[in-house]
């Protein structure tokens, strides 16, 4: 019998980097095309068949996100809220779906990631491995501001969070696949040089243990968190938009 899984949004954080765009609601509630940024990875889960799917959010804007979503049912899915008190890092909020997640697989998207390709692919990638771990990379002409994976062969050899040289243009992107023991990982973590936990330190730990699987996406990917990458994404979902199944 397959493993079951479970989607995570990852909506916290301060969203600092939009300014005054952010000075009373939350970057994921922001206009993506026609929806609010947080649709889009609500809508890819569902799109691959994902209906079990906890959005963890601050307490200062999670009453519009249950306003907006509800229990899940017009969107075609069953939703749980957890509140991250502060903004510790994207492992840190990982951390809040343990329960939720319990001998499943969890399917993690980060709340600001707009991405043409369907997530069904990338869930494939880990059928027959279920204790490897899966990221999806992008070729980008600015890795400085991503998580940048050192290659060869196809396979990943160091993920930095950030290089100021980075070793190569592979930017991994907030798309991620776990298996159940990502959640004994996240306890052995250090918070970083900026105070958080990284997902970044999670996923060099899959490195180290030779469970680290990538996909190449094929369609555009780009967050949506800093002012430039909000009118960039949205000029990419004009143009295409993205596909959820
Ligand atoms: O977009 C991909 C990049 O996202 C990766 O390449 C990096 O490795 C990864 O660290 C992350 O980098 P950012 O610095 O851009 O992440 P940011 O702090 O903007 O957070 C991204 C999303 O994660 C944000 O939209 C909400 C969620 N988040 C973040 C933090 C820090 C939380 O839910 N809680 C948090 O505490």
């Amino acid at each position: 019998m397959s493993m079951p899984v479970r989607g995570v949004i990852l909506a916290g954080g301060k969203g600092t980097r939009l300014g005054e765009l952010t000075r009373v609601t939350n970057k994921h509630l922001l206009p993506i095309g026609e929806f609010p940024m947080v649709y889009h990875p609500l809508k890819k889960m569902v799109g691959a068949g994902i209906t079990d799917i906890l959005l963890v959010s601050g307490t200062e804007h999670m009453g519009d996100f249950v306003e907006l979503f509800g229990s899940g049912k017009d969107f075609g899915c069953r939703l749980t809220y957890r509140v991250q008190d502060e903004a510790g890092g994207i492992a840190q909020a990982l951390g809040l779906a343990e329960l939720f997640c319990k001998e499943a697989r969890s399917i993690v998207i980060l709340g600001d990631n707009i991405f043409a390709d369907p997530l069904a692919n990338f869930l494939s990638l880990t059928s027959g491995r279920p204790n490897d771990a899966a990221v999806m990379i992008k070729q980008v002409p600015d890795p400085g501001r991503y998580g940048v994976a050192e290659l060869s062969g196809g396979r990943i050899l160091s993920i930095e969070e950030k290089p100021l040289k980075p070793k190569s243009d592979w930017a991994v992107a907030g798309i991620y696949s776990y298996p159940p023991d990502v959640f004994e990982v996240i306890r052995t973590l250090k918070p970083s040089g900026r105070g958080e936990l990284e997902i970044t330190d999670v996923n060099n730990h899959y490195v180290g243990s030779g469970r680290l699987v990538s996909w190449e996406m094929t369609g555009y990917w780009t967050d949506a968190g800093t002012l430039s990458s909000l009118h960039h994404a949205n000029d990419l979902v004009r143009r295409e938009p993205p596909r959820f199944s």
